[in-house]
């Protein structure tokens, strides 16, 4: 990790000098006004296994349907917010935690947000799980590790076999596949059209009111 994560307040501080607004709008009136409930889609695969693919069909079509949806991806975090931190195990779950809090805030905010993560471990899957509370579902994005390697659309399992990326998932770190999910969709086996009917289904009736 480049910078320090260390320079956090202790909770002593953060309780007694911080207080959080509460606006007059609630979550509820926003679900009421917008017609479904809103939270956190966690999407959790190998890079390559379609997350960003289905992500952005699934929200392409829920947008037309009239739902309040928007997608939080990797890459895109970590070229902004996220950009201080890399690949190891602690600055991933700190990747995970940042944008944990921001799902968090889209959700109160009346969205239904599809989190697009590699997460590979479980560690920081429960932290976003513990930050998001009701309204979190992981989705594992299933592929097979060859399959991904064959895929290879940014080239990246390539240059990890050559020695050119650290602690690359499924090369030089692991993924740690996750035991307990509410969905897991499989693209080694299904096509993207079939793999973002099944998660657009799953979001409808998640998120009814
Ligand atoms: S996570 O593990 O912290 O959840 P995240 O989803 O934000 O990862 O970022 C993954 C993206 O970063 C990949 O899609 C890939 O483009 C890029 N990347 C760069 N280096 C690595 C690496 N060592 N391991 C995995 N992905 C990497």
């Amino acid at each position: 990790m480049k910078s320090s994560v260390c320079n956090i307040p202790n909770i002593e501080t953060k309780e007694s000098n911080i207080h959080p607004h509460q606006g007059f709008i609630t979550r509820d009136k926003r679900n009421q006004e917008l017609g479904h409930q809103s939270g956190v889609v966690w999407l959790t695969g190998l890079s390559g296994s379609g997350k960003s693919t289905i992500a952005n069909q699934v929200e392409r079509m829920l947008f037309q349907q009239g739902y309040t949806v928007s997608i939080l991806d990797g890459d895109t975090l970590r070229s902004g917010l996220n950009q201080d931190l890399d690949f190891t195990k602690e600055a991933r779950a700190e990747n995970l935690r940042r944008t944990g809090e921001v799902a968090s805030l889209f959700s109160k905010t009346g969205h239904i947000v599809l989190a697009s993560f590699i997460s590979p471990h479980h560690k920081g899957r429960e932290i976003v799980r513990d930050i998001i509370g009701d309204n979190f579902h992981l989705v594992h994005i299933d592929a097979n590790l060859d399959d991904c390697i064959t895929r290879d659309p940014k080239g990246l399992y390539k240059k990890a076999m050559f020695g050119g990326i650290e602690n690359f998932t499924g090369v030089g770190q692991d993924y740690e596949k996750p035991d307990s999910v509410d969905l897991i969709v499989n693209t080694s086996d299904n096509s993207i059209a079939e793999c973002t009917m099944q998660l657009v289904t799953f979001v409808k009736s998640q998120f009814a009111l």
